[in-house]
């Protein structure tokens, strides 16, 4: 795989760990892969993403952003969007922070209305914003359901949909969607967690089957569990916290929780002309733990 330098310059990815210089920007550090010079794999492209001021949004809205992408996150806390923004800023790339409840279809037309405006086109989304609920069938709340529900299926299917009359103006476009392995394999403890992102994934094949010949793709990607605060609270700062913590590392063949960037770098060859022969998947990064 080759990648270009801004000056054109052809980049081996596979020799990413040999460059010597230290890091050109804020953004590049961010670099599992220890990439030492920005890239331009969505250079003039433009894309959104939700829940992109915190955890697995805002590593790929930081990569999307060092791949030359201008880049919308999306959520409903200003003060961590305007810090992703203000980072890129300092980083010489383009990012604009949008309020947007993903729930709600009046916020998501106008977030896409806006972004459109400010940077003239959308070629990518990333439907990323979601929410964790540890419960049963059972023990679970009415409204927790509807909670889950709402946030990890209905907000990605209104995102998608607003966006389509954007994607064929600029020609195609791309939908990633951060689904879950939970959507692909149950755990106990996770009915509707389950529920909703198996939901995302049938929606994800069935929207790239109702717009391929628009040149539009949609693609999932399904991790299993990933150092955020998403999961902090799953595990105490206690001897049983650590123990708990153990035991769930110890399910994982790979050894170790996934890291915002294991999962962003995959999102970002996802949104990439690189996969352009790709649609309607559903792929685990996920340590080998579906492999069982
Ligand atoms: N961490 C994991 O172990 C793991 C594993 C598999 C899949 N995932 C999936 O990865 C995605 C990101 O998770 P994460 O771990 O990065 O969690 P996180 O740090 O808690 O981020 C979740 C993001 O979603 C946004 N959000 C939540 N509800 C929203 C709404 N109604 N409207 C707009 N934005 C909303 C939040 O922003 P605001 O609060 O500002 O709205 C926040 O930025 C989720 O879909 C999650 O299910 C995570």
């Amino acid at each position: 795989m080759t990648g270009l330098l801004a000056g054109g310059q052809a980049l081996m990815l596979e020799s990413r760990e040999a460059l010597a210089e230290p890091p050109a920007s804020g953004m590049v550090h961010r670099l599992d892969a220890k990439v030492m010079a920005n890239v331009t794999r969505l250079k003039g492209k433009v894309a959104i993403v939700t829940g992109g001021g915190s955890g697995i949004g805002r590593a790929i809205a930081f990569a999307c952003a060092r791949e030359g992408a201008k880049v919308a996150v999306l959520g409903r806390r200003t003060d961590t969007l305007d810090a992703v923004v203000t980072e890129m800023a300092q980083s010489g790339a383009d990012g604009t922070a949008v309020i947007c409840d993903i729930t709600r279809t009046n916020d998501v037309n106008k977030a896409i209305e806006d972004v459109e405006r400010a940077f003239g086109y959308v070629n990518i989304l990333v439907n990323n914003a979601g929410v964790l609920s540890v419960s049963t069938a059972e023990t679970i709340s009415e409204e927790e359901w509807d909670r889950v529900m709402a946030t990890n299926l209905k907000g990605p299917f209104l995102m998608s949909r607003a966006v389509l009359p954007a994607f064929r103006r600029a020609g195609g476009g791309v939908i990633v969607n951060i689904g879950s392995v939970l959507g692909l394999i149950a755990m106990k403890d996770r009915a509707a967690y389950c529920a909703s992102k198996g939901g995302l994934v049938l929606l994800t094949k069935a929207m790239a089957l109702d717009h391929a010949h628009e040149k539009i793709r949609a693609n999932c990607i399904c991790p299993a569990i990933v150092e955020t605060d998403l999961v902090k609270s799953l595990f105490a700062q206690s001897v049983e916290g650590q123990n708990a913590r153990n035991a769930r590392i110890a399910t994982l063949p790979l050894g170790r929780f996934g890291k915002p960037t294991d999962v962003a770098e995959l999102a970002v060859f996802l949104a990439s002309e690189e996969s352009s022969w790709i649609t309607g998947t559903a792929i685990p990064v996920d340590g080998g733990l579906s492999a069982y």
